[in-house]
């Protein structure tokens, strides 16, 4: 980040694709199918219904059915809240005995069976045999690489990943990514049918396994399990130090830009150059990449791109304002007005939500 606002720098344009020969275009889906209705299945199913689709589902399981009705009546007072598509109702859902009649006239797939990998391959396979031709089937796998999963299916050009966080019908993220096999404009197409149906899609040019949310939060989950298997920090200190912690920002301004701004007026290039020796210090057993020029760059222009223009002052304002908001939607905040209500106003403190002074430089991280 600059310390002056200048325009984001454009980024590359993405190579032009030949559109997929779906049967239908993105944003006029109707018919979506859930294949798999656990918890991440029943949850697709309550978004997709939220959103208008006629939702058909198979499960295996005997008790299935029973399940993901009582998923989707416990989830439709929140997506209620959400604000519902005119033409949404848990009618709409219909459980099916059999995967080939679910998926019989569906204009998407959404597969969530359990997370092995010959369960998901073969599953796949059958997926796409009974598939119209053309139409899109994705897995919502937590970290399998699709082409290590789409090598038994006839078409495996439409098969690719759709990797959503729990609960879908509240968490707008969706990872989109294709395997070796995948045609690129199949990944194209299902970019623009999620975001048609109401999510936030980050599609990725290359496979890793894990995707990219999960590395991140595996990398804090290996560390967290580290910690209380060497006795050096409890359950409760681990997560009170995200929750009283960086997780309050996390929420609306990730750790690049939060970074950026602990780099003041210098933005990430100063945080770089101040903080990037203590990359080579034993603060978590995750080793460092070398900080070597291009990754430098990289940091700095990403993070200009991110702040879009904003100066450091705006961006600083912003992260304020959105402790607060955070702070007061999860009720540590009084609900309205500006001073907190436990202590006096003049007492030490009390005061504007925001507190007192900067931290001292190096702790602002
Ligand atoms: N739970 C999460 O937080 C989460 C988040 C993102 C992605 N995922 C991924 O979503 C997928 C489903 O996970 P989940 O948490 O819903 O698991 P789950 O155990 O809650 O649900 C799996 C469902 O699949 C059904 N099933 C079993 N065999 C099947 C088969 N052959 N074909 C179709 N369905 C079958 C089961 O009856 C069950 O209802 C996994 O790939 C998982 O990695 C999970």
């Amino acid at each position: 980040m600059t310390a002056t606002p200048e325009p984001a720098p454009e980024s590359a344009p993405r190579q032009a694709r030949p559109p997929y020969p779906a049967p239908c275009p993105p944003d006029a889906v109707r018919r979506v199918a859930c294949v798999g209705a656990g918890v991440i299945g029943g949850g697709w199913a309550a978004h997709f219904l939220a959103r208008g689709y006629d939702v058909t589902a198979w499960d295996p399981a005997p008790d299935a059915e029973q399940r993901l009705r009582r998923l989707v009546d416990a989830a439709w007072p929140a997506l209620r809240q959400l604000g519902l598509h005119a033409s949404a109702s848990p009618e709409r859902l219909t459980v099916l005995p059999t995967l080939e009649e679910a998926v019989a006239d569906a204009e998407f797939v959404q597969e969530s069976a359990p997370e092995k990998l010959d369960l998901k391959r073969s599953l796949l396979a059958r997926i796409d045999a009974a598939t119209p031709a053309g139409v899109v089937v994705a897995s919502s796998t937590s970290g399998y690489p699709m082409t290590d999963m789409q090598g038994e299916a006839a078409d495996p050009g439409r098969l690719l990943v759709g990797h959503p966080f729990n609960p879908p019908y509240l968490i707008p993220l969706v990872e989109v990514v294709g395997g070796k096999l995948t045609e690129p404009g199949a990944v194209d197409w299902a970019s623009r049918f999620y975001e048609a149906a109401g999510k936030s899609v980050i599609t990725m040019e290359r496979e890793l396994p894990g995707f990219i949310a999960n590395r991140l939060q595996e990398a804090l989950w290996r560390e967290a399990l580290h910690m209380v298997a060497n006795g050096e920090a409890t359950v409760q200190e681990i997560d009170d130090s995200i929750t009283e912690g960086p997780g309050l920002r996390w929420a609306f301004m990730g750790p690049c830009l939060t970074f950026a701004l602990a780099g003041g007026e210098g933005g990430m290039a100063h945080m770089l150059d101040h903080f990037g020796p203590s990359l080579k210090s034993p603060w978590t057993r995750l080793e460092a990449p070398e900080l070597d020029a291009s990754l430098r760059d990289a940091m700095v222009e990403g993070c200009d791109a991110a702040a879009a223009g904003r100066s450091v002052a705006q961006l600083v304002a912003e992260r304020d304002q959105g402790v607060i908001d955070v702070l007061r939607a999860t009720g540590r905040l009084p609900q309205g007005g500006s001073q907190r209500q436990d202590a006096p106003a003049d007492s030490p403190g009390a005061g504007t939500d925001t507190g007192g002074a900067e931290p001292a430089e190096g702790e602002q991280r």
